[in-house]
């Protein structure tokens, strides 16, 4: 496989096209599954997304000396359930968005129940192929990775974080400025899956402790950071930049940072996360230059 050698968005795109093919595979192979069904978890997977958390799955494993294919059914699989959370995050029950990644929603391109029965296979999908790789190979290091990322997509991180979201929300409570409930919220909702991106990297290359510990907390930081800057880019941004609807979360009442703190504020907060990333990078010198990259990207990122 070729790797380009130069720049971040090289990677990002040769990382996502990776994924994007190990995923439509996937599918592509599924047997005895409804046509419909096969086509919503196609479009809630495929085509446009960053790709972002398999690419840090696959540069954190990377940097520890192991191989992107080797890490990319942890990548995958992490893509997938990302995928579903956002299938179920634009239910008009949930956010009520109609556009996602400059297309129809799932939901808005197919209907309801087929948006929710869409986001549960990918969900199980996930869990599927890394049962999968726990037969076929090390499986002590893949029930560590599995036992990880239940916690890390379940009630204590990304669907208790979109509990707390949906909250302040829909029952209007007046923990909307309490700046430590939306922390704790962001944390969970979006932090959760980041950071185990970036532990699974470490995991995958059986990595010491400390460096499994290290990029924990690398991930914790990049993950608070991206559900800031992706706060603040509701407002700063406009739908055709983003390709999902700009300018939601207020009309929502969503409890944000931007909300709370207001834009320069939560600027300022993301550039202290930013400093605190590089900081936790800076024992790993070179090695960690794309990630360096990345923490960059986080914060200054446009869609
Ligand atoms: C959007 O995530 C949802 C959040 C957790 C903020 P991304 O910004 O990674 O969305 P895609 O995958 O690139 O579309
Ligand atoms: C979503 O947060 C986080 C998820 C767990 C899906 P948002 O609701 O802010 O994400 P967008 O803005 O719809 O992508
Ligand atoms: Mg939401
Ligand atoms: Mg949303
Ligand atoms: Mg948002």
């Amino acid at each position: 496989m070729t790797i380009p050698t130069d720049n971040f968005k090289k990677y990002l795109q040769s990382d996502a096209k990776l994924v994007e093919t190990y995923i439509e595979t996937e599918i592509t192979k599924m047997q005895c599954v409804p046509e419909r069904l096969k086509m919503a978890m196609r479009h809630a997977t495929l085509e446009g997304g960053k790709r972002f958390r398999p690419f840090l799955t696959l540069e954190c494993a990377a940097m520890f000396g192991t191989g992107r294919e080797a890490a990319l059914p942890v990548a995958a699989a992490l893509e997938c359930i990302h995928c579903y959370s956002l299938a179920h995050d634009d239910l008009p029950v949930m956010d009520n968005d109609k556009l996602r990644r400059g297309r129809p929603s799932v939901w808005a391109a197919f209907d309801e129940w087929t948006a929710i029965l869409a986001g549960n296979a990918l969900l199980t999908l996930a869990f599927e192929i890394l049962a999968r790789e726990a037969l076929s190979s090390d499986s002590k290091l893949y029930n560590k990775l599995l036992l990880e990322i239940s916690r890390a997509a379940g009630a204590a991180g990304m669907v208790g974080g979109q509990c707390l979201d949906l909250e302040s929300d829909k029952l209007g409570e007046p923990t909307i400025v309490d700046i430590n409930y939306i922390k704790r919220m962001q944390i969970m909702k979006t932090g959760a899956l980041l950071r185990f991106a970036c532990e699974a990297g470490a995991i995958l290359a059986s990595a010491s402790d400390c460096d499994c510990k290290a990029m924990n907390k690398y991930g914790y930081y990049i993950g608070f950071a991206f559900q800031i800057a992706d706060d603040l880019l509701d407002v700063e941004s406009t739908t055709e930049q983003l390709g999902k609807t700009a300018g939601k979360d207020d009309k929502a009442g969503k409890a944000t940072l931007v909300k709370a703190l207001g834009g320069d504020r939560a600027r300022e907060q993301l550039e202290q996360i930013r400093s605190t990333a590089l900081a936790l990078l800076k024992p790993y010198g070179t090695q960690a230059k794309l990630l360096k990259e990345a923490t960059h990207f986080v914060t200054t990122r446009r869609s």
